[in-house]
Formats: structure tokens, sequence, C-alpha cells
């Protein structure tokens, strides 16, 4: 292999990922450029298939500040959220440019759910004061997706590459050139050149077993960003879902407790009262994840005998009948089919879930990175609005504000360069790696064993709760699983050869899955979702900064940076 001429296209633009931040981003690309630029969008999957599309409950934004909702009210909430760690000049941003991408989606056809007035509806989610996230049922990940491919395909000038890996980023003097990617239908390896990137390849919450992400969900564009220099910012920050269902770990969404379902333990207590009285089952995720893990620890969950998962009830009754299958069908579909339940006759059985990674790529508020040419946006992305604990709904709605961004200003930059030139030694280092080094790679470790093996750790010393002892094993047994000889293909052929895609997956997994432990064990406070037993407290006096995790030959170094507060102090919070 190493040796030919490596084919090179050239694009304009070209974007990572085809969830709704490269979607949002590849349309505003060309509709900033009245469809002149040349925009690749390249995923390892169908388009479709993209995890965005398992968003379920809400997008948050103020659209009805006549009925008492403001920017003020959705910015706060956020901030308090996040427990003060999200940069509040980029939350006063997001907040301001959010009613508009709800409208903007409307006219590009998405069907919201309605009020009887007609207006667009909004439901309460966990954390807010007031209920702003704006719904299409329970499957808004989906229509969101469907409106903007859809919209994507009727602007001329962007271009598909689905089912292609991208393995790296290629620069030159600080600048973005362009991708190496696999083209997985044929498995050739061919450089993707540009003038300007976007990474927008989602989060990486398949480092837990026990997960709402799809399986695909691996942190490729986290560690190819972190390969080329680029720092991953606030990573230890992992949030758990409070309703995972077992034993999936499908998500329930928390619109179902926002249409007025309740947890309950195992003595039919609402024991969200003893932990949040003003908020109850909507207080925010991370609060509400610790007091299910409590009452489980204290005894008073249930356990299914299967998989010996500790769960507790989640009660849909209060919701009634007509209201679960007219706004949360697909939540009942899926409770019948993945557990045998009928919600609107019998509770379900949740319990703490990996749902959402705060940190990624570091950017500016632009989502620009410290490469040239090249920006990062959505869960991939760590701008910071969500600090160490995101709201829900306010994802998807990130999604839309950066990739909305981000492609703006990838079209400006490309509008004012030359033609994308080829880093031809870089090409040939990389084919190298992949080919030599990892295909016809030697190895007596099974790749599929280290995965499992990372995923058990995670689960048992990187969860909800967090001890040094426990992260100090979890970062040795880490760092010797990446001494072991996993990087080989049992699988030789070339098309769709789904192995190769494993063992490169299994290798961003280690990377990452270093540098979220790394970052716990010296993070010696308790802040958002990062809740450590010996160090129960927040310490805002030296730890109310951001963690940067930067890649280089010696290994991992961490560094920190500045938090901006603008108008809201931090507090202790309650809720
Ligand atoms: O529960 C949910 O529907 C999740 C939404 C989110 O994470 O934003």
């Amino acid at each position: 292999m190493v040796g030919k001429l490596v084919e090179a296209l050239r694009h304009d633009v070209v974007i990572v990922g085809s969830g709704i931040a490269g979607l949002r981003a590849a349309i505003e690309a060309s509709r900033v450029s009245d469809g002149k630029l040349d925009v690749a969008v390249v995923t390892k999957l169908q388009a479709m298939r993209s995890h965005s599309v398992s968003a379920e409950g809400g997008t948050a934004a103020v659209l009805y500040p006549e009925l008492g909702d403001s920017l003020d009210s959705h910015a706060f909430d956020t901030v308090k959220g996040s427990d003060y760690l999200a940069d509040q000049d980029a939350v006063e941003r997001f907040v301001r440019e959010m009613p508009g991408e709800i409208y903007q989606l409307e006219h590009w056809g998405l069907p919201w759910s309605r009020r009887e007035d007609g207006r667009i509806a909004q439901r309460w989610f966990g954390g807010y004061s007031y209920p702003r996230a704006t719904f299409a049922e329970d499957k808004v990940g989906f229509f969101e997706m469907q409106t903007l491919y859809d919209t994507a395909t009727r602007y001329g000038g962007i271009h598909f590459y689905q089912e292609w890996f991208v393995t790296s980023i290629l620069t030159e003097g600080g600048e973005f050139r362009g991708v190496t990617a696999i083209d997985m239908k044929t498995g050739s390896f061919v450089q993707i050149l540009g003038k300007a990137g976007i990474i927008a390849t989602g989060g990486s919450g398949r480092l837990y077993s026990f997960a709402t992400y799809a399986y695909s969900s691996t942190p490729d564009g986290m560690a190819t960003a972190l390969r080329a220099g680029i720092p991953l910012k606030d990573m230890e920050f992992i949030q758990f879902h409070p309703s995972g269902l077992i034993p999936s770990g499908i998500l329930i969404t928390e619109a179902v407790r926002g249409e007025g379902g309740v947890l309950v333990n195992k003595d039919g207590e609402r024991f969200m009262k003893r932990y949040a009285p003003a908020k109850l089952d909507l207080a925010s995720r991370d609060v509400v994840s610790r007091a299910m893990m409590t009452e489980i620890e204290e005894g008073r969950g249930f356990k299914d005998q299967a998989t010996g998962l500790d769960y507790l009830h989640l009660d849909l009754s209060p919701i009634g009948d007509e209201k679960i299958k007219s706004r949360l069908s697909q939540i009942r579909e899926i409770a019948i089919k993945f557990r045998g339940i009928d919600p609107a006759e019998k509770p379900l059985p949740v319990r703490p879930v990996c749902h959402y990674v705060m940190g990624g790529i570091d950017v500016d508020i632009d989502g620009a990175t410290r490469i040239r040419g090249l920006w990062a946006a959505g869960e991939a992305a760590c701008v910071s609005i969500n600090g160490a604990n995101r709201l829900g709904a306010n994802s998807t709605a990130e999604c839309l504000v950066w990739g909305k961004f981000t492609g703006a200003e990838a079209a400006r930059y490309a509008a004012g360069k030359g033609a994308a030139s080829t880093v031809g030694e870089q090409v040939q280092l990389e084919e190298k790696r992949i080919f030599d080094g990892i295909f016809h790679g030697k190895g007596g470790t099974n790749p599929y064993e280290i995965r499992d093996s990372l995923q058990r750790l995670m689960a048992k010393d990187v969860f909800v709760y967090r001890t040094a002892d426990g992260l100090s094993e979890a970062l040795r047994t880490i760092r010797e699983l990446k001494t072991k000889d996993f990087l080989h293909c049992e699988d030789r052929s070339r098309v769709y050869n789904t192995n190769l895609n494993d063992v490169l997956e299994v290798e961003s997994m280690l990377i990452v899955a270093e540098v979220v432990i790394a970052g716990a064990l010296a993070r010696t406070e308790s802040r958002g979702a990062h809740a450590r037993r010996d160090f129960p407290k927040r310490d805002d006096k030296n730890w109310l900064k951001h963690t940067l995790a930067f890649w280089g030959p010696d290994g991992l170094r961490l560094d920190y940076s500045k938090v901006t507060i603008t108008k809201y102090q931090p507090t202790e919070r309650h809720y």
C-alpha cells in the first residue's frame, strides 16, 4: 500500500460528522456563500444514523417572553446547572441565538408539537425555571435531523461522503489542510483536502457500556484533535442521565418527568423530596442521579435478576393514558419492545446512565480551535456553555447554534483562500500507521476484550461517585491496557472491514478515557457531575477553572484555563 500516491479529493469546507451540528454547519456554509462554496460532509455512518436522531425530549429556547420567560432566566438556569463552570459570555450569546433557530427549523418544515392555541408547544425539563423545552412529541432529534438533512440536500454544493472513517487531521504551519479517511465501502485510503474544516463528530459516551448512546459514539474526532495538538477541555465531567431503561440503557426522556412522571424507591416513596424539595424530580440531572445512587446504596432500590443491575421505578401513571400515547409515544413503544412493559400500566425500571460528555475539543466562543482554519461544534466541542453539568434540552440547541456559527466562520475563511494543497509526508505517515501498524499489525490481544475491560472500569470507578483510590486504579489499568498488542485486524478484507473500524475506535477510546480519568483524579473537589466522595464540596478558590488536556510524545499533560464570569457570581446551588 505505502508508496503509491494517495488519492486527493478537494473541497472548500470539510465537515467531519453528520449529526445536528454537522448538518447545520453545512447548510450555513453553503447559505452564506450563496451556494458558491463546495462543502463536504464526511461521516463514518449514513447521515441519518447519526446519534443526534435519538435525541428525544426537547430543545431549549425562550419563545414566550410575554408569558414570563426571559433570556436572562435561560442564561441563569444554564449557568447554575453548570455549577458555575460555564463561560458566561458564551451562554449569553447562546440563549440570544436560540429562538431564531427554533423558527428557522419551523420554516424549513419541522412539525413542532402545538399548544391548544396553535402556537409552538414547550414543556418542563430539569433545572429550568420555565417550561422552555420545545418539542415534537418525544422524537425531537429525529425531526431535527430529518429537517436538516432534507434542507442540506436541497442546497447545491453539499457533498456527502457517507461511511468514510476519518483517521487524522492534516495541518501545515499550524493551519488546516484537510483530513485522511478510509472509504469503508472499498477500503481505499484517501486525503480529503479543504481550505477550512469543522469537527462535529459528537460525544464519546461509549466509554461506558450502559449508555444512551449509539454504538458508534466513540471519541474518534476528539482523539484525532488531540493527536493534531488540540487540547481537550473539561473531559472529567460526564453526565449520567437519571433514566436509562434496564437492561439496555436506552434513554427514557426527562420529558417523562417534565410531563408529570415521578421517581419512586422500593418503599413507594417519592424520594426526591428529601434531596431537592423545591424542584423534586426536575432538579438538574447531576442532583437527581446522585440521589438515585444514594437510594440504591442505602438499600431502597430493586435488583434486576438477569443483569445484577440496581434500579428504581419511574412511574408514569400521573401523566395519564392519553398524554402518554400522544406526547410520549416513542417511550411507550421502546418500553414495550425492550422491556415488555406498557408504561401506561406499570412503572419502568431505570437507573443513571451515561448520556453526555460536557467536555470536548477546546474551542473559543466562535468554535475556533487552536489550528487556523479548523472549528469544532456540538458535543465534540467544549465552548463551554455546559460547564460541569449540562441542562437537558441545551444539547440539540448548542448543536444548532454552534453549527450555524462555525459553518459561517469556516465559509468566510475558505472564501479568502487559494486552492487546498496536500501535505504529502503526513499522509504517507498516516497511511503507514493505519495499514502497516493496524491493518497488517501483529498482536495477540483481542481488541474487543480491551474495549470490555475499559467499559467495565469506567462503570466501576468513573461513575456518579468517584474516589482517589478508584480513579488511581482506573488510571493504572487504562495505562496497562494501552501497552497491550491489540492493534491488529483478524479480518483482512478491504470491503466493509468493520473489524478495522472497531480497532480504530478502541484506540481512540483508550486515549480519551485516560484524559477523563486523569482530569477527574486531579480535580480534588465536587462540582456538577464530578462528585468526589473524598472531596465532597465545591472549591471555587482552587478549582473554578477549566481543565485542558494536551497529548504529546511524552503522553498526557494537564493545564488549566480561566472561566469567564459576566454577571452570575458563583453561589451554592439549591433545587
Ligand atoms: O431526556 C432527554 O430527552 C434528553 C435530552 C437532552 O439530553 O438534552
